[in-house]
């Protein structure tokens, strides 16, 4: 079995032992099994694969260059929301032609270089983004495919941050004005118009949003084609979820199965945008302790992994599994996991079962490998955490620890002061 797991009662990933990376590469470390990450690959493109369909790594998961080349090398295409991850994705060896850039708010400049590396296609998402589209396009004479990011107004049940499908969010067109835009587009001369896109939001656990999702744009797909319009693809997003309390993601045969159903019999080349499926699961954030602390209430363990490496727990109250990387007994207290930032916020975990710790000690943090080391900062001047990414059992350094000079040195001092 490929990714974590427990050899004589110590963590492991893929046969290497968590405190010999530890101890090699130190702490707060990511470390990301490159099998697991193509067995998730590997899983979900065989439960799309009823369809013609065709996969867009979301780089805002991970976007690590080794991580994506390894996604690259397996075939994945890039789904992109900046001038920073179109270099990434070009980086990492992904053809132009299989990169979607989505987002709401793409500057001039970024359109512009995404048409003239000649980019698979934009997702516009708002009557002014296709506006400037054509107007680019137009002067600096360029013909490009766009797709049009549909509000389907769905609640996704999910996280309030990570909810995008209702009509009071931020994200796409809303239904009523697409057949006039499409056909804009179409009209325009310098667009190739590739569909329809939907994504309503992220770490979704059950089907039926997407259900309802998918098919109000597959209405709309048909009434467009049916007003004489050619709609060649429907991108359907990502968002399919994790179970961060088990480990298990997300049952992706039975969302192949209602891919299958819902378009099988349908000509739409399909696109999927999966980020966390493909990667939360292949990796975990290890920790250190540095003390234990009694309070009145409950004991703290104060490790070197903070709010600046994972965000995920403050912001959205996530949940992450932490376990104790040596083999352990008996779970002997309650604990709030906590890092050194001066912050009450500052939690990888509350109220957690630990067995008794002490400094030096190694947690793991679980489920980590999505919108982990992509979201850590320098926050309080702690250099992030470094990544390792595992291949067949060896351990790479793919995101080396900054120095405390190097981030020292993204600053300067205006002359006037010195
Ligand atoms: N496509 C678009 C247009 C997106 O906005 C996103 C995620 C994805 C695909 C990938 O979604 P996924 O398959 O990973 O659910 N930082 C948050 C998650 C933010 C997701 C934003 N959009 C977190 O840590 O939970």
């Amino acid at each position: 079995m490929s990714g974590f797991s427990r050899v004589n009662g110590h963590l492991t990933v893929d046969g290497l032992s968590l405190n010999d990376l530890a101890d090699e590469f130190g702490t707060p470390l990511y470390v990301y099994s490159a099998a697991a990450i193509t067995d998730a690959y590997h899983h979900f493109r065989d439960a799309v694969s009823g369809a013609d369909s065709h996969i867009h790594f979301a780089l805002k998961a991970n976007s690590n260059l080794a991580v994506l080349k390894l996604l690259a090398n397996l075939g994945a295409g890039a789904d992109i929301v900046s001038g920073g991850e179109m270099e990434r994705a070009l980086a990492a060896g992904i053809a132009p032609e299989n990169i979607i850039f989505s987002g709401v708010g793409k500057t001039d400049a970024e359109l512009l270089a995404a048409m003239s590396i000649g980019i698979g296609q934009i997702n516009a998402e708002s009557p002014a983004e296709v506006d400037a589209i054509i107007r680019l396009a137009t002067s600096h004479h360029h013909q490009c495919r766009v797709a049009l990011r549909v509000n389907p107004n769905v609640d996704a049940k999910t996280h309030a941050k990570i909810a995008t499908g209702k009509s009071d969010t931020k994200f796409g067109i809303s239904m009523d004005e697409c057949p006039g835009l499409y056909r804009r587009m179409a009209e325009s001369g310098v667009i190739t118009p590739a569909g329809l896109a939907v994504h309503i939001g992220s770490q979704i656990m059950t089907l039926e949003p997407f259900e309802n999702a998918w098919h109000n744009l597959v209405d709309l797909a048909e009434d467009l084609r049916q007003s004489g319009l050619d709609v060649p693809g429907l991108d359907l997003g990502g968002g399919l979820g994790v179970d961060y309390a088990t480990g298990q993601p997300a049952e992706v045969a039975a969302f192949g199965a209602l891919v299958t159903r819902l378009f099988g019999n349908r000509k739409f080349s399909l696109g999927f945008e999966p980020g966390r499926w493909i990667t939360a699961e292949a990796g975990a954030l290890l920790t250190q302790v540095i003390y234990t602390k009694d309070a009145p209430s409950k004991q703290f363990v104060i490790v070197d992994g903070a709010m600046n490496d994972l965000i995920r727990p403050t912001l959205y109250e996530a949940y992450h599994r932490i376990e104790p990387v040596a083999d352990h007994g008996a779970m002997a207290k309650k604990a709030d996991i906590v890092g050194p930032v001066c912050e009450t916020g500052d939690y990888l975990g509350l109220d957690r079962d630990m067995p008794e710790l002490s400094t030096g000690d190694l947690l793991a943090v679980m489920s980590a490998g999505a919108y982990g080391a992509v979201m850590r900062s320098s926050y309080n001047t702690r250099p992030p955490a470094a990544e390792v990414l595992v291949i067949d059992g060896e351990a790479h350094l793919v995101s080396p620890r900054q120095s405390v000079a190097d981030l020292l040195a993204l600053d300067t001092i205006p002359a006037v002061l010195r």
